[in-house]
């Protein structure tokens, strides 16, 4: 069966500065064998993509070394308007942290946040990371500056219910949810320990039945959140950085909730191809497909992880559903374990 090439609007790549855990070679050969084509990438790297220069050059990169295709967010740096503006008219979407989590500590206060706001073009989608009190600010920036938002990674039952009533009342509002908040819950943490820890934390059963009863109508996207990082930083006690890797593991879970009867394929392919490029504009990708086995069952991983971390949540887990082939352009970059891009 064939399904079109997915699009995760949500990964972390590591370039600059974090190229130990993830590289555009190891990250988009990670990719390929999760059923990703393209990729939209996170700007909190080090330096940050917050001056049109880094960005450019991080976007050449990615041009020059990735498998696939890779767009990058633009970050923002409040005290330089002149490079926000340059920004907006190259990358796009731009990505606000309003709460503490890895590699970004940013404290926007309102006005610098509804600055930042209108800086940014009307028609490109300002994505935030925003949990339980911050979702507020959020919505109200949609509502009062009327520019489109998406929440990332929403995990809370509250959450999602608040998002929920917004779409409602007609705010121009877009959310997605990630393969861990959908499969794991704390009980996994306990189990996982390090492996278990990312922002937004895992969550409650209630939280994540919350999330699945929104599958059909709330949520726009699925996206992963690929955040790797290496065992050892991981297992450090000090200071281990929250984050999971998830590219190969998420088409594989949601093909096991089709088999479950949780989700329509039909829905699989909305939440995973069509929705985020309509969201975030991108050009459709001809003779591009991915070949599935969709009631195929395994244990995961099936091959050897190709992301540079090494390592997943869902090591061990009996999976309904497997990727046999990805077709990219007319050409075939990825067939039964083995890559064949270049
Ligand atoms: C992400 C990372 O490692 O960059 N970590 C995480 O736990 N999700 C940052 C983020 O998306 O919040
Ligand atoms: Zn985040
Ligand atoms: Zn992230
Ligand atoms: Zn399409």
């Amino acid at each position: 069966m064939r399904i079109p090439g997915l699009l995760d609007a949500h990964v972390h790549m590591r370039v600059p500065g974090g190229e130990h855990k993830e590289d555009f070679r190891s990250g988009t050969a990670a990719a390929l064998a999760g059923g990703f084509t393209a990729l939209l990438a996170m700007p909190n790297t080090l330096p940050p993509l917050t001056t049109p220069d880094i960005w450019r050059q991080t976007q050449l990169r990615a041009r020059r070394q990735g498998l696939c295709d890779v767009y990058h967010f633009a970050g923002a740096d409040a005290d330089h308007p002149d490079q926000l503006l340059a920004l907006g008219r190259l990358a796009p979407a731009l990505k606000l942290y309003l709460d503490e989590t890895y590699n970004q500590a940013p404290r926007y206060t309102d006005a610098v946040l509804r600055r930042i706001t209108l800086l940014w073009p009307r028609h490109k989608v300002i994505a935030i990371h925003a949990e339980g009190e911050s979702i507020s600010t959020a919505i109200r920036l949609a509502a009062e500056c009327s520019r489109p938002v998406h929440i990332c990674h929403v995990s809370r039952k509250e959450d999602i219910e608040r998002i929920s009533a917004a779409k409602k009342n007609g705010l121009p509002l877009t959310c997605e949810v990630t393969p861990h908040h959908l499969f794991l819950t704390q009980a996994d943490a306990a189990r996982l320990g390090a492996l278990g820890n990312m922002r937004p934390r895992l969550a409650d059963q209630r939280d994540v039945d919350a999330l699945w009863t929104h599958i059909n109508s709330t949520i726009d996207c699925i996206a992963t959140d690929h955040a790797p990082h290496t065992l050892q930083e991981k297992n450090d006690p000090d200071k281990s950085p929250p984050g999971v890797p998830g590219l190969e593991s998420a088409l594989t879970l949601m093909l096991t909730a089709v088999n479950q009867g949780r989700i329509k394929m039909e829905r699989l392919v909305e939440l995973m191809h069509t929705n985020p490029y309509r969201i975030y504009g991108l050009p459709a990708q001809p003779d591009t497909w991915v070949e599935i086995d969709p009631t195929a069952r395994f244990t995961f991983p099936e091959y050897p992880l190709r992301t540079k971390c090494g390592w997943s949540p869902f090591s061990q887990m009996p999976m309904q559903g497997r990727l046999r082939k990805v077709v990219l352009r007319g050409k075939t970059v990825y067939a039964d374990g083995k890559l064949t891009a270049s």
